[in-house]
């Protein structure tokens, strides 16, 4: 049974509890914003019985339900897979991207992490490229403009029985599989002091620039999304690795480097595809 609390300014939030089990109360601080450029708050919730057992998201579920059957507003918040790949669910939590579990997603976060009684402030990624839709949903969007401008490949790369045919060295290949494991969430975006997509963008271009089918537009995909990612309004990159410790995918900074090699050997070569 969760923890009797004393008064409180604001009206609980309860939730079922299970007497055979221990529940948790929270105190939590939501930003709220009613739609992309309305004047945003932190407003105050108590929920009760929240079970340690839950996923980030599924306390946020409890919140929701709680609300709308006190006729208010529900919380709008982005979720797909709830399996930590979609890279959606994306939530500053207590000022850390993804919150206090490192290599995790919010989805794959669990209120055990928690005390009863704990605050926990939740807020939407601040970056000036993810402008905030309403309450913790951002568009991402800019995102698809920088795969878009290259993060692909062109080039008939065969059928699926001549992937064997052309070797890769394992080193590459391992390092090209950790690079791709970046789900686009944008935790290295909010999480870095200037806003940089340097993290993501630097391992959408080693995925590929590491691998033989990706080297014929090397140097053209390099100069676009390098480009793009400037022209959208991200930062640079100033070396403060918070990317790389809020990243759940733990895509390494090292990619960054090959990042920014890949794009002075294009401008030196003065090449493109
Ligand atoms: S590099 Fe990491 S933090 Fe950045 S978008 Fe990819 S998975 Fe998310
Ligand atoms: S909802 Fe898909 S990664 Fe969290």
């Amino acid at each position: 049974m969760g923890k009797k609390h004393g008064k409180d300014d604001h009206a609980p939030v309860s939730g079922t509890t299970h007497a055979a089990h221990p529940t948790m109360s929270l105190n939590l601080k939501v930003w709220r914003q009613s739609k992309k450029d309305a004047q945003g708050q932190m407003v105050d919730y108590r929920l009760e019985g929240v079970s340690p057992d839950m996923s980030f998201l599924e306390m946020m579920d409890l919140l929701n339900n709680n609300l709308v059957s006190q006729g208010q507003d529900s919380i709008a918040f982005d979720h797909d897979c709830r399996e930590g790949i979609c890279g959606m669910c994306s939530m500053m939590i207590n000022g850390q991207a993804h919150g206090p579990q490192k290599a995790t997603t919010t989805c794959q976060l669990h209120m055990r992490k928690f005390k009863d009684g704990d605050t926990i402030v939740v807020e939407p990624w601040r970056a000036k490229a993810f402008p905030v839709l309403k309450d913790l949903t951002v568009d991402r969007s800019a995102f698809d403009q920088v795969i878009a401008a290259g993060g692909f490949v062109n080039v008939n790369t065969g059928a699926a029985c001549d992937a064997n045919s052309i070797l890769v060295p394992k080193e590459n290949a391992e390092l090209a599989m950790d690079a791709a494991a970046c789900i686009g969430c944008g935790a290295c975006v909010a999480s870095c002091p200037n806003a940089s997509a340097m993290l993501f963008v630097s391992a959408k271009i080693s995925q590929l620039a590491l691998l033989p089918q990706g080297q014929v537009e090397a140097e053209k995909r390099v100069k676009s999304m390098v480009a793009k990612m400037d022209e959208l309004g991200f930062g640079n990159c100033t070396n403060e690795t918070e990317c790389e410790a809020s990243c759940p995918k733990e895509i390494n900074i090292s990619n960054i480097a090959r990042m920014n090699r890949e794009f002075m050997k294009a401008h030196v070569t003065g090449r493109e595809a």
